[in-house]
């Protein structure tokens, strides 16, 4: 495992360019196995969860490989149904092949994916999706065993305990794609993510509408044909600079981020009195001298993002004042409370929320990375604590952050890479 060794207070400047999001690759890569024909894929994210989303494919019997900044995907033959359990278990995100798989092949066989640090990740409306488009569904050994000579569409409501599911909606929109008739997802996740999946299948031959809104229509199609398709910028790295450069009080350039996608984002900040200057393709942060407490619930999309909130908690650290922070979609997302305690924040948890007393300046210390977003909130907080901090499992980071001690040093971040 590599550990991050930071030096904080440098100022930052310059400009960071954010990369092809994580989570509309994942999805995407899985819905490659709805046609046998070649795909090429641009903007992908060089991630650890790209390398295990392509190892899983590979297994399944695609042929993957980069061409310089393009990944292509072709078919060698047969595609097996089986996703096994060591490759699922190191990445949830994996279950999103059982979709494409079933209603591609008639049958699928997907390891449950187990919890995380982050919630115990049910997968309860991935199951009662496929079982509304006919799918018998057996439970055995761990396994999900799906079967159907061909899935036939049906409306469905997949609305949860915490709401829309997003790998629930991608799982069902992609077995839909090939299902005999129409399907309508009632409570369909709202995130870009899932509009960016929605266009890349349309560009296959699939004929989806009303992604982004909480009503999704899909046409069963015959077939779906190869693609080229371009990777949106992520949304969560882009918000993660933000805030960023809003803790540091730098105004860096921040390139290919979408800022209509972080509204919730900007309306927070706007209340904490931080700027955010957007246009097209380019956001620039104004540092604010104070920072007001202003707390937050995170919510499915529109609302505040799970995907954000540690990294919300690192500013508001700098706060002077007391904020509270609430997430209905993991309700437990707050490993990274003990860890910024350790850079001095003066962090609690009362009855399901976390209490932040901001305004205690951080100092360096040695944390543990917990999980991905968690991760980026440290080495947030790193860059602004006076002295020393090291990071020991970086390992989470570069699950869903490409190169981003490198992406830092550019901005004039003192931050190096050792081995453990
Ligand atoms: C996706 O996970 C993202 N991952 C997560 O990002 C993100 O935090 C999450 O959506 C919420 O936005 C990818 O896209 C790869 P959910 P997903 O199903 O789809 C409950 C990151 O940091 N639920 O939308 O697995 C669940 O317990 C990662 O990049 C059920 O009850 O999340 C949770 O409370 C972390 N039954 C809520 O729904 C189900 O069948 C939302 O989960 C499925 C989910």
């Amino acid at each position: 495992m590599d550990k991050i060794i930071i030096e904080g207070g440098k100022p930052l400047k310059g400009e960071v360019k954010i990369s092809g999001s994580k989570n509309a690759t994942l999805p995407v890569l899985a819905a490659t196995l709805l046609t046998d024909e070649t795909i090429i894929l641009r903007n992908v994210p060089k991630l650890v969860d790209t390398n295990t989303m392509i190892k899983l494919l590979k297994a399944l019997g695609k042929d993957i490989e980069w061409d310089k900044d393009k990944l292509i995907i072709m078919s060698s033959g047969k595609i097996s149904p089986v996703a096994d359990y060591k490759m699922v278990s190191t990445m949830r995100g994996s279950i999103c092949v059982l979709g494409p798989l079933l209603t591609k092949l008639g049958e699928a066989k997907v390891s449950l994916p187990g919890g995380c640090v982050i919630g115990v990740r049910p997968v309860d409306l991935h199951i009662k999706g496929i079982e509304a488009l006919g799918a018998k569904v057996d439970i055995e050994a761990g396994y999900i065993s799906a079967k159907a000579k061909r899935l036939k569409g049906a409306r469905v409501y997949l609305g949860g305990a915490s709401g829309p599911s997003v790998l629930g909606t991608a799982n069902i929109m992609m077995a839909a794609t090939l299902a005999d008739g129409e399907t309508i997802i009632e409570c369909a996740a709202c995130e870009p993510e899932i509009e960016d999946l929605a266009n890349f299948l349309n560009e296959m031959g699939a004929r989806i509408k009303g992604q982004g809104g909480p009503r999704i229509v899909i046409q069963g199609v015959k077939k779906l044909h190869g693609a080229d398709y371009k990777i949106s910028p992520d949304r969560i790295e882009g918000g993660t600079f933000v805030l960023l450069a809003a803790m540091a009080r730098s105004n860096f350039l921040i390139r290919d981020i979408d800022y209509s996608q972080l509204m919730a984002l900007d309306d927070v900040l706007a209340k904490v009195g931080v700027q955010v200057e957007a246009d097209k393709h380019c956001v620039r942060v104004k540092p604010a001298r104070i920072i007001k407490p202003m707390s937050i619930t995170t919510y499915p999309y529109p609302g505040f993002p799970t995907d954000l909130q540690a990294q919300y908690m690192a500013l508001m650290t700098m706060a002077n004042g007391v904020s509270v922070i609430r997430d209905t979609v993991f309700p437990d997302r707050f490993m990274h409370i003990a860890e910024l305690n350790r850079l001095g924040a003066h962090i609690r948890r009362e009855s399901g929320s976390a209490i932040i007393e901001g305004g205690k300046e951080l100092s360096g210390a040695p944390v543990t990375a917990s999980d991905l977003r968690a991760s980026a909130a440290l080495v947030m907080a790193g860059l602004v604590a006076k002295g020393k901090t090291e990071i020991r499992r970086v390992y989470h980071l570069d699950r869903g952050y490409e190169n981003i001690d490198k992406k830092l040093i550019a901005l004039g971040a003192s931050i190096r890479r050792e081995k453990e």
